[in-house]
């Protein structure tokens, strides 16, 4: 039971509110650069930077570019980069085997940034519509996503990623199954140190319609993708989703998108106590960045606070575009 507040005018809550020094005082949250981890899209080529229209300030980077990159991420004290390759569309096919070409384009800039940006921890994405001619993250039979040949798959790209020196291997696929898969192949494969960030809770949403167009999947993918991904009006399969992911080997769980799922955020950390970690998607980042480049928010203020929101939700940490502006801003305060 909560001790009894005195009344009006004993208690004063503007009293704490004061000044930013009381203010500080009493802040329950905190939001630091080790908060955060930053998605960063590699496209082919040298010394390119191309804009994503749907995400203004966001770029493709060519392979040397990805390492300028994670040279500064790394020095402003963000912890980790995730990896999502723009595919060449030759690339993709029905039987999507580029996602465990050891050559392929993410695991190329996996080396790389180990090479020369040690201290940093990749993330990698597992799951086939980078690589799918059909744009599903599954593969595709009569219309139909198989769930465990797909999963035959995804451990194959799992493995060539572990190999190229991945860190922490994120499934974002949706598929059940795939956790324990993963872990032992991994443990088998001689990867018992690589962990798995599992895209546990992840909706079928419209907010991720901007990263589509970031990695051109958008063209491909023929109809949506409610077989796999979640039901926005669920709550309760997202926990039983999460202590299945986490009773088969994840180290780490996701829920995804962020802000319109807090309540989520809250519900998984209150209910395992894992470390847990929301993905402000890209639609979320667009939604922000559109309306403070026409003026209708103040973007800095809204980006801060929108992260902010995710530490009070209960979340140790958030995949952000954001991450390097955020950064810069905490180093400067
Ligand atoms: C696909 C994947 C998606 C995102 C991350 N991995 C899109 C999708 O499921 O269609 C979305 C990220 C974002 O919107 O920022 N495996």
């Amino acid at each position: 039971m909560r001790p009894t507040q005195a009344p009006f005018p004993a208690t004063r809550f503007r009293r704490a509110r004061q000044s930013p020094a009381t203010r500080a005082l009493v802040a329950e949250n905190t939001l630091t650069a080790g908060d955060l981890i930053w998605p960063v899209f590699v496209r082919d080529g040298h010394s390119v930077v191309e804009p994503v229209a749907s995400m203004p300030g966001v770029n493709r980077l060519s392979v040397d570019k990805v390492v300028e990159a994670a040279r500064k991420a790394a020095d402003l004290g963000i912890p980790a980069i995730c990896l999502f390759p723009y595919t060449d569309p030759s690339k993709k096919t029905e039987d999507c085997a580029e996602a465990w070409n050891p050559e392929n384009l993410s695991n190329r800039a996996t080396r790389a940034i180990k090479a020369a940006v040690p201290e940093i921890a990749i993330m990698t994405d597992v799951a086939l519509d980078p690589y799918n001619s059909l744009g599903h993250d599954g593969f595709v039979v009569d219309g139909k996503i198989q769930n465990d040949e797909t999963i035959e798959a995804l451990v194959k790209q799992t493995l060539s990623q572990a190999e190229a020196g991945a860190d922490i291997i994120g499934p974002s696929d949706m598929m059940d199954g795939r956790i324990s898969a993963m872990r032992n192949a991994l443990e088998a494969g001689g990867h018992k140190d690589v962990m798995i960030l599992s895209y546990a809770a992840k909706y079928a949403s419209a907010f991720y319609g901007p990263f589509r167009d970031a990695v051109g999947a958008s063209g491909a993918l023929k109809g949506d993708k409610t077989t796999y991904q979640m039901n926005p009006a669920n709550s309760d399969e997202a926990i039983r989703l999460v202590e299945r992911d986490l009773s088969q080997g994840a180290d780490m769980v996701m829920i995804k998108p962020g802000m319109p799922y807090l309540d989520i955020c809250r519900r998984v950390k209150d209910a395992f106590g894992a470390p847990t970690f929301a993905y402000q998607v890209s639609g979320e980042y667009a939604m922000i960045r559109g309306a403070a480049d026409n003026g209708w928010i103040d973007g800095e203020k809204a980006m801060m606070e929108s992260l902010m929101c995710f530490k009070r939700a209960g979340c140790d940490g958030i995949l952000t575009y954001f991450a390097p502006e955020v950064a810069r801003k905490l180093a400067k305060s």
